[in-house]
């Protein structure tokens, strides 16, 4: 069997893995403990995980090992029999989503043949983003917001006050926010959760154009990991906000601190992507409990042969 189809044969035990950290996730919607939140998504995707017929390393995790007791940079997970797996996860993407009940939190987690995804540190990093069909180069991580929104709608033939930007609600976006507008555009503004904002750039959930701003670098992985199988482009930088940070990148083997990351470097091989909803949200719906029962809906996405799936599981209670 081809390493490839090995991994899209893991899809199945990698949904079964995020829909428990989803369910685990439920019991602290709207209870305004993110933390608890969090940990109780670690605990049931770390066991989701180690159930798993393969070598898995994480490359994208909680954090370091001294920090994380848990699926941090470098754990070992799965039977340690099988194929030999990268994997970079988010068991609560939106962990202040959760806590206040709002939508689009997330697990999620994407598989990916050893290499196959940028070791990133847990630091923020610069990402755009947009989605399939376009010239390429049409975007620009370095140019100015009002310039990338002049670009896009150029190369789709229309006004600029056509294009639409997502941009994560936080006091460092200003300028993305006053460059869109100064040119006409429309933004999307989102309080948290910009996987899932990236990913609405490519046509994924939300109907916008570009996604531009600063964010997790570990949630800019994941969300190249989703374009990587829907297509669409994205470029990023890491930024270190001190020595730390930088010291945190030399440790995963960042070599060059100011390297301008395309969307073939960040997410550089194929992908099985895989995001669970815990609350309602523009992917998919949240966890429900009704009738004895407990439903989960689930995006898969696999970049060996660009397939969109959305599971629905009814688990009796
Ligand atoms: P959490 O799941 O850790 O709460 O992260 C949510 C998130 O909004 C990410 O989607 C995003 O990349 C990051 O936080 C932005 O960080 P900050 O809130 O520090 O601006």
């Amino acid at each position: 069997m081809s390493d490839t189809k090995a991994l899209s044969n893991l899809a199945m035990d990698a949904v079964k893995a995020a829909e428990a950290a989803a369910r685990a996730a439920y019991d602290w919607i709207g209870r305004g403990e993110k933390e608890s939140a969090d940990q109780a998504a670690v605990d049931a995707l770390r066991t989701g995980l180690n159930a798993m017929a393969m070598k898995g390393r994480i490359v994208i995790g909680e954090g370091e090992r001294d920090e994380a007791p848990m699926l941090y940079i470098g754990e070992e997970v799965g039977t340690g029999e099988g194929p030999e797996i990268d994997i970079a996860l988010d068991p609560l993407e939106g962990t202040s989503l959760t806590a206040k009940n709002m939508p689009n939190a997330l697990a999620v987690l994407s598989l990916s043949l050893r290499g196959g995804l940028l070791h990133a540190p847990d630091t923020y990093m610069d990402k755009i983003a947009v989605g399939p069909g376009l010239p390429a180069g049409v975007i620009d991580l370095d140019a100015k917001p009002e310039d990338n929104v002049i670009a896009l709608a150029k190369a789709k033939e229309v006004d600029p006050s056509e294009i639409t930007v997502c941009i994560l609600e936080r006091p460092r976006h200003q300028y993305i926010v006053d460059g869109v507008k100064s040119v006409g555009g429309r933004v999307r503004m989102i309080p948290d959760g910009d996987v899932a904002g990236a990913m609405g750039a490519a046509g994924l959930g939300t109907n916008v154009d570009m996604y531009i701003g600063q964010g997790g670098a570990p949630e800019g992985v994941l969300a190249a990991s989703a374009l990587r199988s829907i297509g669409g482009q994205m470029q990023a930088r890491l930024v270190f906000r001190n020595d730390d940070e930088r010291a945190r990148a030399e440790r995963v083997g960042v070599k060059e601190f100011d390297r301008k990351y395309d969307l073939s470097e960040l997410a550089a091989s194929h992908c099985l992507f895989v995001a669970t909803g815990v609350t309602d949200g523009d992917l998919v719906t949240g966890v429900r409990k009704s009738g004895g029962v407990v439903s989960t809906e689930t995006l898969v996405l696999d970049s060996a042969d660009h397939s969109i799936r959305r599971i629905r599981t009814d688990l009796p209670l």
